[in-house]
């Protein structure tokens, strides 16, 4: 018997492929509670999080999204207890080691951003190695905020930007968006389009500060685990009726 392909696999035929966002970015948020609704710890939530990443990720590739980025660990997770973190960073690193040979094939190309140094040494390496090993790739550019915080890429951005007026390297007449932006840990990558937030929550959460300023917001009471290709439809369209007009107004 064969199978029959889904039908999601394509672009839906009620999407404008014209008009689809470039960049992606998603807060993935629920993981606790959907495990908790099943009585399974926690952890077990994070687990089917790295499956509806990686289903979302083969989603943007499949229907022609050049980008996706997700907020996978926030400066303010450290808060949690040891254990939760302790398994996040394993699983962070166990992911990437055992999705990198598919990766290469589906020409993934990743890249991690936030304060990584401040992570355990192995997940460092495990990180180096994913991004020197894909960074030739050429299909879809997989951004993975870890140790991720907003406000301190901005002040980051700062003190470079200061050292750099302080040697007489640029003048502070020099600083613009453009300057600012290319400081940042998402320098060479488009803004968002389009913030997806799962679990009903309207909060931003420290994520791409700067980056955010005219994403479309579009938050789903689904919890991130039960994220998949019809939700993601959904997303897509509310992000298609919105009318974009980045502070300016229809002549
Ligand atoms: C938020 O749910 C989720 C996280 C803090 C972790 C997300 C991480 C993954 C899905 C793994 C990604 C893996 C790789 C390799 C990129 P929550 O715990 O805050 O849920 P709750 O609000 O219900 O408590």
């Amino acid at each position: 018997m064969t199978t029959q392909p889904s039908l999601l696999q394509q672009l839906p035929p009620d999407l404008d492929a014209n008009r689809l966002p470039k960049q992606v970015a998603v807060i993935m948020d629920g993981n606790g509670r959907w495990a908790r609704q099943r009585g399974f710890p926690r952890v077990m939530g994070h687990r089917k999080g790295v499956d509806a990443l990686k289903g979302l990720l083969r989603c943007c590739r499949d229907w022609g999204i050049g980008g996706l980025t997700a907020y996978a660990f926030s400066t303010e997770n450290w808060g949690r207890p040891s254990e939760e973190v302790d398994f996040l960073m394993t699983l962070f690193e166990r992911v990437l080691q055992r999705e990198l040979a598919e990766m290469m094939t589906e020409q993934v190309r990743i890249r991690f951003v936030g304060n990584l140094i401040a992570l355990p040494e192995s997940l460092q390496s495990a990180i180096a190695q994913a991004m020197a090993q894909t960074a030739d790739n050429t299909g879809i550019e997989f951004t993975v905020a870890t140790n991720y915080g907003g406000r301190q890429e901005i002040i980051s951005a700062c003190r470079a930007i200061a050292q750099e007026v302080q040697k007489g390297e640029i003048t502070p007449e020099q600083v613009n968006e453009e300057l600012f932006a290319q400081h940042l840990y998402t320098a060479d990558l488009p803004d968002p389009d389009l913030l997806i937030r799962t679990s009903g929550e309207m909060r931003l959460s420290n994520f791409l500060l700067w980056q955010l300023a005219y994403a479309e917001i579009y938050v789903t009471d689904t919890l991130w685990p039960d994220f998949d290709r019809a939700a993601f439809h959904q997303a897509l369209q509310s992000y298609q009726q919105r009318d974009r007009r980045f502070g300016k107004i229809h002549q």
